[in-house]
């Protein structure tokens, strides 16, 4: 059956050669790259919550937890990577491996994890920028700062729309403009990172750790907390932390030599961003006992907790000018998964392959996704969209662990510049600890979840199937 057919492994090594974008990204220019997209609100924001509702100072753990199951998918995307290095990312890999159905939904759900990272990055952008304006005395109006849900009434989260324009137009502008604007982020972002845990270590009392793990109690929300389980629930939280290694496959592209050096940035970025994580994570709940940890802004507020004042300053630059990084590099792997997809024909050429004369961009699918990324910041409360950024991720790592597995039986003999290690164990514990993330997120994100792939399949059967380059009757 057609939806079963496969794009040749050679038709994509061919292309890999070829590639239209201009190549300037060295291999620590894409761990910098991935460093962009890994820290963000998930270290900023999300540790409060982690450690206070569910895991206490085993919040370390959690992320160990967490780091570990990204690791066996950063594992295979890295051997994918070597094999196919094209900016496809997990969708050219089930294309590859599994069938273009099969691929196209992959696509369909990296959408999720693309476009709703960057809004959910957006949205808390606008909550670190108005935080930030606070400390210099400057205060907006509620509603312009916030979506109209959770408001109430008419409002429009105006910092939201307004920082994807920003961004939007560095990417039309170039990859070059985009990893220089990139690498000054991250620079500023790991020192800040690393003057909270250099710093923070001086006012840690160990005494904050005790109990490691708190023992399990019911919530006055009827959920069990702490304990083994919040443990667990904490790790499917900063798994959000996580999301963005994977980024760098999308811009093989744009690498210099990207068979040897997508996969070393991809492994590089979440190793170097695991050890900053639970490093951050023993110093904060060794600051602040964690059942008096600051749920919205917990770095910072631990720094003025301990009467650094002048931290808080800095540690909100950082975390404002980081998050930008991370739409930066989320909506640039937005627009070149969408450039492989218009290359199979499985979307219009003439919008999303259409690259700029000048700047060999993808300019169009750029404003196209800068457009509605912006809409949806303004318009929609964070934690729905940031729920469905992980839904669509932990389902793309499940596959591409799958997949990884499938071409290992399939195609022994083929040339594999890395080999994920272990993989008969890695690959199975890949796919089995991100499905086992995924029965962990609320049932109404699965049934908004479900309705986005019944839809993603009608798109497929009315459109996709019909002008794929591996259609009998498509015009080549
Ligand atoms: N890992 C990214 C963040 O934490 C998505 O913001």
């Amino acid at each position: 059956m057609s939806i079963w057919r496969k794009k040749p492994i050679a038709a994509y090594q061919a292309e890999a050669t070829k590639s239209d974008l201009k190549r300037i990204l060295s291999r620590w220019g894409l761990t910098s790259l991935g460093i962009g997209a890994i820290i963000g609100g998930g270290i900023f924001t999300l540790t409060g919550i982690a450690a206070h509702d569910h895991a206490g100072p085993a919040l370390a753990l959690a992320f160990v937890i967490a780091g570990v199951g990204c690791l066996f998918a950063s594992l295979c995307y890295a051997e994918f990577a070597s094999v196919l290095p094209v900016e496809g990312s997990a969708y050219a890999y089930a294309y590859g491996t599994i069938g273009e159905l099969f691929a196209w939904f992959i696509g369909w759900n990296l959408i999720l994890e693309y476009m709703m990272g960057a809004t959910t990055v957006a949205v808390a952008w606008s909550g670190y920028f108005n935080k930030l304006l606070h400390l210099f005395g400057i205060h907006l109006p509620d509603n312009l700062v916030n979506d109209p849900v959770t408001h109430g009434g008419a409002a429009f989260n105006l910092p939201a729309f307004l920082i994807t324009w920003v961004i939007t137009a560095i990417l039309v502008k170039g990859i070059k403009e985009a990893a220089s604007t990139n690498n000054i982020i991250v620079v500023l972002k790991v020192a800040v990172v690393l003057f909270v845990i250099i710093a923070g270590a001086f006012y840690v009392d160990p005494a904050n750790w005790q109990p490691f793990i708190p023992a399990e109690v019911m919530g006055e929300d009827g959920h069990l907390h702490f304990g083994v389980g919040g443990v667990l629930t904490a790790a499917t939280i900063v798994f959000f932390a996580y999301i963005g290694f994977d980024a760098v496959s999308t811009q093989a592209g744009e690498a210099i030599n990207p068979k040897k050096d997508v996969p070393f940035a991809i492994i590089a970025s979440l190793i170097i961003c695991t050890l900053l994580y639970v490093a951050v994570s023993l110093v904060l709940t060794g600051m602040v006992r964690y059942d008096a940890l600051d749920l919205k802004a917990p770095v910072a507020s631990a720094f003025s907790g301990a009467g650094i004042t002048w931290a808080v300053y800095l540690i909100t630059i950082a975390a404002t000018a980081g998050l930008m990084s991370v739409m930066l590099v989320m909506m640039l792997g937005q627009t070149r998964i969408f450039l492989g997809m218009a290359k199979d024909g499985l979307l219009p050429k003439s919008i999303f392959g259409k690259l700029h004369a000048t700047y060999k961009t993808p300019y169009r699918s750029t404003i196209i996704v800068g457009g509605i990324i912006s809409l949806v910041a303004a318009l929609t409360p964070i934690d729905r969209v940031s729920e469905m950024c992980s839904m669509g991720t932990l389902l793309a790592f499940s596959m591409v662990c799958l997949a990884v597995l499938i071409l290992r039986i399939k195609e022994p003999n083929l040339e594999r510049p890395y080999r994920t290690p272990f993989i008969y164990f890695v690959a199975p514990a890949g796919v089995l600890f991100n499905i086992f993330l995924m029965t962990q997120v609320r049932v109404h994100t699965w049934y908004t979840f479900i309705i986005w792939g019944v839809l993603g399949v009608i798109v497929y059967f009315a459109y996709s199937r019909y002008h794929s380059n591996l259609h009998p009757k498509s015009e080549k």
